[in-house]
């Protein structure tokens, strides 16, 4: 069936401009690394991505190692952006990663220009793009000199391969200098991809947070609902179907007593507030500007749009601040 999007899907969605860059992105952005494989039926896939653009998430956010297997999201994203999206491209958005294992040998993984210009040409074929809107490191590598894997992404820029660099999870450290040798090239680091949840801080502890907004780079949260532990859905154990029940990356010791006396704390808190918690749980990252979008996952095309839900109340007065704090870091 012929996808017509909705009309009114700029009328609701905030834009937060990514740290000084010109690009303004969704507050609430998608990403493809779960539910877009081959174990996921087509038109769930389909049917994510149109509710999400519907919404006026205008950001899906890819890596050549999403599946499974490994590249096949990048190759559903592909069938789907030419089916749907295809008259779209101009409003979109797209980012893909390089830097965890793709291929067997020395050049599969991890961030020399090697991999990282071969993975990228691989993607853009496997999504029939032209050319990704982002581009970035996936993980800081220790053994390659900074200067290669920067150089290689300002020369993805150059040759038309991205429009923007980012790295992710890179420490504030790394980040720095990372920028610096960018900045030097003339391709700015536009965005940084951490992970980020009210149980997961580390961006706070390591001052990556701080250095971003000193620096003038956006950030895009990853695991901002810690992979669905901070929503509903674990309050009765662990629901068929979901991603703890999966064996996959979420762990089910995660749904520990411990924790689930926390979410339930952090939920009766967010009915309180009129929110579901996946909806507070999102609002929290995106608090007081401190995070340009707040990076989802989805299995359903409901919960795409409960999370979006979440920007109708992003306000949180001192005392809930303080309480989700008393709550969460317990
Ligand atoms: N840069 C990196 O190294 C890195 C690493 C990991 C992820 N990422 C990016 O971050 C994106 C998001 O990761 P994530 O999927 O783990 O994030 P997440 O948003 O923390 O978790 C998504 C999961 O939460 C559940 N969920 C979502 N909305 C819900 C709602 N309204 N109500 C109840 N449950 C809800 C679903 O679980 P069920 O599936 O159980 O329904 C969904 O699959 C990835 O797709 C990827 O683009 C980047």
């Amino acid at each position: 069936m012929t996808y017509h999007p909705s009309d009114t899907r700029y009328d609701r969605m905030t834009y937060n401009r990514c740290g000084k860059s010109g690009l303004q992105l969704p507050a609430i952005s998608l990403g493809l690394w779960h539910n877009f494989g081959e174990d996921t039926p087509h038109q769930t896939k389909r049917a994510i991505l149109q509710t999400a653009f519907d919404a006026g998430i205008t950001h899906f956010d890819i890596a050549n190692n999403y599946g499974p297997p490994p590249g096949s999201a990048e190759t559903a994203f592909g069938e789907i952006m030419r089916a749907d999206f295809r008259d779209f491209r101009d409003e979109l958005i797209i980012s893909s990663k390089a830097g965890y294992l793709m291929w067997n040998g020395p050049y599969g993984e991890w961030g020399t220009r090697k991999y990282l210009v071969a993975s990228c040409d691989q993607s853009l074929k496997r999504t029939g793009l032209d050319y990704f809107d982002i581009f970035y490191s996936h993980r800081f590598d220790p053994d390659t000199p900074l200067e290669e894997t920067m150089g290689a992404l300002d020369y993805i820029v150059r040759s038309g391969r991205a429009q923007y660099a980012g790295v992710s999870s890179y420490n504030s450290d790394q980040t720095r200098r990372a920028n610096a040798i960018l900045k030097q090239l003339g391709t700015p680091m536009v965005i940084h991809q951490p992970s980020y949840n009210m149980f997961d801080r580390w961006v706070e502890r390591d001052g990556l947070k701080d250095t971003l907004h000193e620096l003038g780079i956006g950030s895009i949260a990853f695991l901002p609902l810690a992979q669905g532990l901070l929503t509903n859905k674990y309050l009765k154990g662990i629901p068929e179907g979901s991603r703890a029940s999966q064996g996959k990356s979420l762990n089910p010791d995660a749904i520990s007593d411990a924790n689930i006396a926390k979410v339930r704390a952090l939920n009766d808190m967010a009915a309180g507030r009129g929110q579901t918690l996946a909806q507070m749980a999102l609002a929290w990252v995106l608090r007081n500007g401190g995070i340009t979008t707040a990076l989802i996952g989805a299995s359903k095309p409901e919960q795409v749009t409960d999370c979006v839900g979440a920007l109708a109340n992003l306000g949180f007065s001192t005392e809930e601040l303080a309480q989700i704090d008393r709550i969460s870091l317990a």
